[in-house]
């Protein structure tokens, strides 16, 4: 079976070319507004109307046990988040030039989670404006313009971000200047990942050199969700994270995907691979929903960029975006949301490895906390199956279950449900893949 590479936005996505066989008045006029930009999820898209917890409802009244969303991360529409947000928008919300007690007892909130030497907060509104300026903050304080990233990474979607995101592109490349090397999975390294990745970062920084770039960054996503989710052996990014900073280079940490908690032994991602980033940039589940997002940075590294160039972000840190950001960080802490992706997330994992053992078409079952990854493959070549993962996502919906993918193929199951996920929860889905699995052909 030859499978062929896919980009993130073609992952479980509506095939715009089947507009005409599907009626639907709202698709039509979705694809008049948006046209070609347009990116909707499922062979037959879904018009949502409601959500609470991490169950979704659509138009039609059916609802969705939602296993794939990390932007309403304490569970959808959560009382305290919106209770916060709709306050803070009726008492004041401005841009981000006047003083608000709210924003600083945010930040500071926020650093009490973060090591120490990262001093300063810079909000954005998405993760995408959070690394478009750490890599510039890179590029300023190295001399150097070289990136290194994974070969299915996603960092963003500014044309700076881009150009480190391959799994964005369609018909195109990274440039020069950006170096990819593979994911750390065993498939590419064996059994010692931590050495197999460090001498691909390494002859990373040798290929940068030669073509007279130098290493401005490695940007890694700390749980590699684009690239497949690859969550261990825990400490594996330690030795490349070493070898880049001694080279002169800075160590990004994009958690926009693993933050708050989510990989349940560690608030961030990167705390599970004992390293200390030179910058930390996160967003999505930062404010539920809400837009908010933030490069978290070394203060001298700041400064030294800001002497050239001044930064403004309008939306970026006003009192709403902190209020929102702030509830999400109290709702985690008093629901015990990291807890609870860790024992959930465990529990879950090691019923899906249970599965893995008897049935072929499961490969790797890898991950941390409430984010999994699940390779679905062809029972007798063991060769990633995408057609099978697209079979199994769109049979999930039928069992009211969403669902994605990831990996270059797409062949992986993207399992990534709000952290307030619970025991029965769990269950409903184990049952749905295994009635899915029964069903499909082995
Ligand atoms: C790892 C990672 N970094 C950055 C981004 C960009 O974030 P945003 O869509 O908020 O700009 C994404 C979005 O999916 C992401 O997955």
């Amino acid at each position: 079976m030859t499978n062929n590479k896919r980009g993130i936005l073609d992952m479980n996505a509506f095939d715009a070319r089947q507009q005409e066989s599907i009626s639907n008045p709202l698709l039509k006029r979705r694809t008049e507004n948006i046209g070609a930009a347009s990116v909707l999820f499922y062979k037959q898209p879904i018009e949502m109307v409601s959500a609470s917890g991490c169950w979704m409802t659509d138009a039609a009244g059916i609802r969705y046990l939602d296993f794939y969303n990390n932007v309403p991360s304490v569970g959808h529409c959560h009382p305290r988040v919106s209770a916060a947000i709709a306050e803070q928008l009726a008492t004041l919300n401005t841009n981000s030039r006047y003083l608000s007690d709210v924003t600083e007892s945010y930040l500071e909130k926020l650093k009490s989670t973060l090591p120490s030497a990262l001093k300063n907060v810079v909000m954005t509104c998405s993760g995408s404006e959070a690394n478009d300026l750490a890599m510039r903050i890179a590029k300023t304080n190295t001399g150097a313009q070289g990136f290194i990233v994974t070969s299915t990474a996603y960092h963003g979607n500014t044309e700076y971000v881009t150009q480190v995101s391959p799994s964005a592109f369609k018909n195109a490349t990274c440039p020069d200047y950006v170096v990819t090397v593979p994911a750390p999975s065993s498939a590419a390294f064996g059994q010692d990942i931590a050495t197999g990745f460090n001498q691909a970062v390494t002859a990373a920084i040798a290929l940068l050199k030669t073509r007279g770039y130098g290493i401005a960054a490695l940007l890694c996503d700390s749980i590699f969700s684009s690239d497949g989710v690859f969550s261990g052996p825990a400490g594996f990014l330690k030795p490349a994270v070493e070898t880049v900073q001694q080279a002169g280079g800075l160590y990004i940490a994009d958690e926009v995907q693993p933050g708050f908690g989510r990989t349940g032994d560690c608030f961030w991602g990167f705390q599970r691979h004992n390293v200390v980033p030179d910058m930390v940039t996160m967003g999505k589940p930062m404010g539920n929903g809400y837009p908010v997002a933030a490069l978290v940075v070394k203060p001298h590294l700041l400064a030294s960029f800001c002497h050239d160039v001044g930064y403004f972000n309008t939306f970026g840190g006003t009192p709403a975006a902190a209020a929102a950001a702030m509830a999400v960080m109290q709702v985690i802490e008093q629901e015990g949301l990291q807890e609870n992706a860790k024992k959930i997330g465990a529990y879950l994992k090691q019923q899906l490895t249970q599965l893995s053992e008897t049935d072929p078409r499961i490969g790797e079952v890898r991950g941390a906390g409430l984010f999994i990854g699940l390779d679905l493959c062809d029972p007798i070549t063991a060769e990633p199956s995408a057609s099978l993962a697209t079979q199994v996502i769109n049979q999930l919906r039928d069992e009211r279950i969403l669902i994605g993918a990831a990996g270059p193929y797409g062949h992986t199951l993207k399992i990534r449900p709000p952290l307030c996920l619970n025991l029965e929860e769990t269950d409903y889905f184990i049952e749905a893949i295994k009635k899915v699995l029964g069903r499909l052909p082995s």
